[in-house]
């Protein structure tokens, strides 16, 4: 089997890399279930890539109905060491407006409910890994590398609020992730993230960010999926240019 240097998971407006020319198509099942969709592998240079879109292909699956699980450990089976995440966030503070992106440092999780760790089945090894840097320093590094080297600036560092969704926050609830030090808002970072970690795998965040959070734009009171997935649509021309520069960071 191939190596895979490097996996992608794409999110919310992210579900095929344009540009790039897949070489093949898996379709995996591991022990915790069926990942979202098929994992395409593809060639770039002399490094092979896996990509997996976190919500299906066609986006049937929310935040919460996602087998965080089962997407990591197929990655995994693959032979991907190393993880990188696409988020499509909602930015609370300054920095964070949209269309910017940004390696997030920190995460904090308000998600309730979805299996969180590998330790759920009766039998399993009790794990308690550390997570005081919940995303791999030397990942975040060569990314915020490999951003700098495509000509994309990307802001470094930035706590990210795990919400449960589908729904977006109130108002309210955004003025509470501000004072808990949140600077971004999304509903996948975590188990994601976590499990990772769990599982040993390399794992850092490229945050998209998509709209002004609740409450954070004065000018525009609604969030609309359109405004959305047009921020998204506008940058993601940048991931190939880093990923490419990630596989040489
Ligand atoms: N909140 C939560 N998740 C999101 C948002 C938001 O405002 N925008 C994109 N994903």
């Amino acid at each position: 089997m191939m190596d895979i240097d490097l996996a992608v998971i794409g999110g919310t407006g992210v579900y095929r890399l344009s540009g790039i020319e897949w070489l093949e198509t898996r379709e995996m099942e591991t022990q915790y279930g069926s990942p979202s969709g098929p994992v395409r592998i593809a060639r770039l240079g002399a490094r092979h890539i896996a990509f997996l879109a976190r919500h299906g292909e066609a986006h049937a699956l929310p935040p919460h109905k996602v087998n965080y699980r089962a997407n990591l450990k197929a990655l995994q089976d693959l032979g991907a060491g190393k993880i990188l995440a696409v988020n499509t966030v909602g930015g609370i503070t300054g920095r964070f407006g949209p269309r910017v992106l940004a390696v997030p440092d920190q995460i904090i999780d308000y998600t309730w409910g979805r299996i969180s760790t590998l330790c759920e089945e009766p039998g399993s090894e009790v794990l308690h890994v550390d997570f005081t840097e919940p995303y791999t320093a030397s990942l975040r590094t060569a990314l915020l590398k490999a951003c700098s080297a495509a000509s994309v600036a990307a802001v470094d560092g930035g706590c990210y609020a795990a919400t449960q969704g589908p729904r977006l926050e109130s108002k309210a609830e955004i003025a509470r992730l501000k004072r808990d030090g949140c600077d971004l808002v999304g509903m996948t970072g975590m188990p994601e993230a976590g499990l990772a970690r769990e599982l040993g795998i390399d794992y850092a965040s490229l945050c998209v960010v998509a709209n002004w959070a609740a409450g954070c734009d004065p000018e525009n009171a609604e969030i609309t999926l359109q405004e959305v997935l047009a921020n998204v649509d506008s940058v993601s021309g940048c991931l190939l240019p880093i990923i490419d520069n990630l596989l040489n960071c």
